[in-house]
């Protein structure tokens, strides 16, 4: 959730950094800050002007060093106190050598603070993270050198880290250290760097490696060396990068999210492409199982967060009705808790565009000790559930910069059909032309979600005709259900209208109390067995004054006489319709946030990426 740069071996350090906290805002930040090492001391600059910090930061840095070693750089999202300048990252140690910066939580901050505080550290700051830099200022003590007093350091901390820690005693050095929170290095020959992401460096290195759980890195100009937190050195991995800077950029659209939604179709045929050879196999090479271990699953556990959980509810649908799978479908940050029934034939399959919610993460090492094989579903390669899991299955639809996810849930509903058709081929419970057709139906879908984009003009109006509206209501039934779900969340995160999502037939065991005129409800009734049972859930609120939505398929010219206003998409594959359907529910969120002059990529309170339980 925070980001994290920093630099050896540059010097334009301090551009090196503004630039790459730039590329990391998308992350959502409420302050930020640099520490530069150059003329025999630490230069520190913070700002806290929310969304404007880094904005802020380059114009406080004319002080900085003419000679410029090595700097740290860094976008902080809070978690323990407030979004101000003293909160915010880098911290120094008493002596003011040593500067951090850090992602993730200390657990046990407090007893540490206290120990620190008893023994003469003055802590400036509320943060957890501060403590971190009083630690290694006390190891140094020791007479070690700084590598050496960040393990010691580690060794008392509990809790999740990205850490990064320069000292004015050792100028060239950076020494990082990972555990939980993802951490990037790179190196070029004259400089080494690291990021929290990889877009902060693509435009300087691809050479990069992602560390690992309790490993750290001690970055000099031109080298890296990677040991584990014992200092027994370790051989790294590359990272494969197939993402260019200019695919992390805009683009030409006004902002990510409608480039984003417009990569709908390109990122759903990206995520088939190549998984279904010439004979109608489904090849999944990477999902690390056999064909005897699949045909063991007795049971599939979807773990998720938000809208990849919705993406897991569609998916349910058809690991059941495709490949006769029991499955569950579980918000990952209760999932732990509930005391899971899990074994060696239970499928867990974490779903996470980003690899790294921690909530997702930590459901997936539960399942693991548990005994279940586990699955990632996953956009970013080698991140840290891909690298846990069994097997991964990546979903192709490139870098998402936006806080609301649209294309990465397009491509994980695609994907984890794929895998549900996959399980139903392995276990024989589909015929083969009936398999067939699903698969033609997929294949599909890349140019139905063009059409359903190109409507954008028509939902742009309806929007229009909604814009005094503040209570929204998202029904649907079946696969339908999630979609509303998805388009209840899209509204409330981007516009800050109130939305709920619910099963049509819930509505009338309580819900149906609070409809009544000024409420909009929107309905999904796409297709499927159920279509009739939700227009007569329609025609229970439209008879209590609510202003209804439908969202149908083309030709169906049924609903009109239900609705205030109707949204047509391509119809489909009923388990499919999800895919496309979501897509005026995403541009009606869209036009309703920029008609309230929201900044559609980073709403308030939101990160993209969200490291903390
Ligand atoms: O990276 P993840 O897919 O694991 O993120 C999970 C949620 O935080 C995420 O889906 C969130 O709900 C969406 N960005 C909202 O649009």
């Amino acid at each position: 959730m925070c980001g994290i740069i920093g630099v050896t071996g540059a010097a334009d350090a301090l551009d090196i950094l503004l630039d790459g906290l730039e590329r990391l805002e998308y992350r959502g930040y409420d302050s930020a800050g640099v520490a530069l090492v150059g003329d025999g001391a630490i230069f520190q600059a913070r700002a806290a002007e929310g969304t404007h910090s880094v904005a802020s930061l380059r114009a406080m840095t004319q002080l900085a060093p003419v000679t410029q070693v090595a700097g740290i750089g860094h976008t902080r999202w809070a978690t323990h106190g407030q979004p101000n300048e003293t909160n915010a990252h880098p911290h120094l140690d008493c002596s003011g050598a040593v500067a951090i910066v850090h992602n993730g939580i200390i657990e046990n901050h407090l007893e540490l603070a206290e120990s620190l505080v008893a023994q003469g550290h003055v802590l400036a700051s509320e943060t957890d993270t501060e403590v971190l830099a009083h630690l290694i200022e006390d190891r140094l003590r020791d007479g070690v050198d700084l590598e050496e007093a960040v393990r010691r350091a580690l060794a008392v901390v509990r809790g999740a880290f990205a850490l990064v820690v320069m000292s004015s005693a050792e100028p060239d050095l950076i020494v990082a250290a990972r555990r939980i929170s993802p951490l990037i290095v790179g190196v070029t020959e004259q400089a080494s760097f690291l990021a929290s992401d990889i877009p902060a460096l693509l435009d300087r290195t691809r050479d990069l490696i992602a560390l690992e759980d309790d490993q750290l890195a001690v970055l000099r100009p031109g080298s890296v060396v990677i040991t584990d937190l014992e200092g027994v050195l370790v051989t790294p991995t590359p990272l494969i990068v197939e993402w260019d800077l200019e695919a992390t950029q805009r683009g030409g659209y006004d902002d990510f999210m409608s480039k984003e939604m417009a990569e709908q179709p390109r990122a759903v045929a990206d995520t088939l492409r190549g998984r279904i050879d010439a004979t109608g196999g489904i090849v999944l090479d990477q999902l690390d199982l056999t064909d005897e271990q699949l045909r063991a699953i007795s049971k599939i556990v979807v773990v998720a967060c938000g809208s990849s959980y919705h993406a897991g509810l569609v998916a349910k649908y058809a690991f059941e009705r495709w490949a006769r799978i029991p499955t569950e479908v579980d918000i990952a940050s209760e999932f732990r808790y509930r005391d899971p029934v899990l074994d060696d034939t239970t499928l867990v399959i974490g779903v996470s565009q980003s690899g790294e919610t921690v909530d997702t993460l930590q459901a997936m090492r539960h399942a693991r000790e548990d005994g279940a094989h586990l699955v990632v579903v996953s956009n970013v390669v080698d991140s840290s559930m891909a690298r846990e899991a069994d097997g991964v299955l990546y979903t192709r639809a490139g870098p998402e910069v936006c806080v609301a996810s649209t294309k990465t849930v397009a491509a994980q509903m695609v994907a984890l059909e794929l895998l549900a058709l996959h399980l139903a081929q392995v276990r024989g419970t589909l015929e083969d032309a009936t398999l067939a057709e699903h698969l033609v139906a997929l294949g599909e879908l890349e140019g139905l979600l063009t059409i359903a984009l190109d409507r954008g003009d028509a939902v742009a109006a309806v929007a229009e005709g909604l814009a005094d509206a503040s209570d929204f209501f998202f029904l649907g039934r079946h696969a339908g259900f999630p979609t509303a779900l998805e388009g209840a969340l899209k509204l409330k995160e981007l516009s800050y209208l109130h939305a709920e999502g619910y099963p049509g037939g819930e509505l009338k065991h309580g819900p149906i109390a609070v409809i009544e005129p000024g409420c909009v409800v929107v309905a999904v009734a796409t297709g499927g067995p159920l279509r009739e049972k939700m227009l007569s859930n329609v025609s229970e609120v439209k008879a209590r004054g609510a202003t209804v939505v439908i969202v149908a398929a083309d030709g169906d010219e049924e609903v009109a006489s239900l609705a205030d206003f109707v949204l047509m998409v391509p119809g489909t594959d009923e388990l499919l319709s999800p895919v496309v359907d979501i897509v005026p529910l995403q541009q009606l969120a869209y036009h309703l946030a920029r008609h309230r002059g929201l900044d559609v990529d980073r709403p308030r309170n939101l990160a993209k990426t969200v490291t903390v339980e």
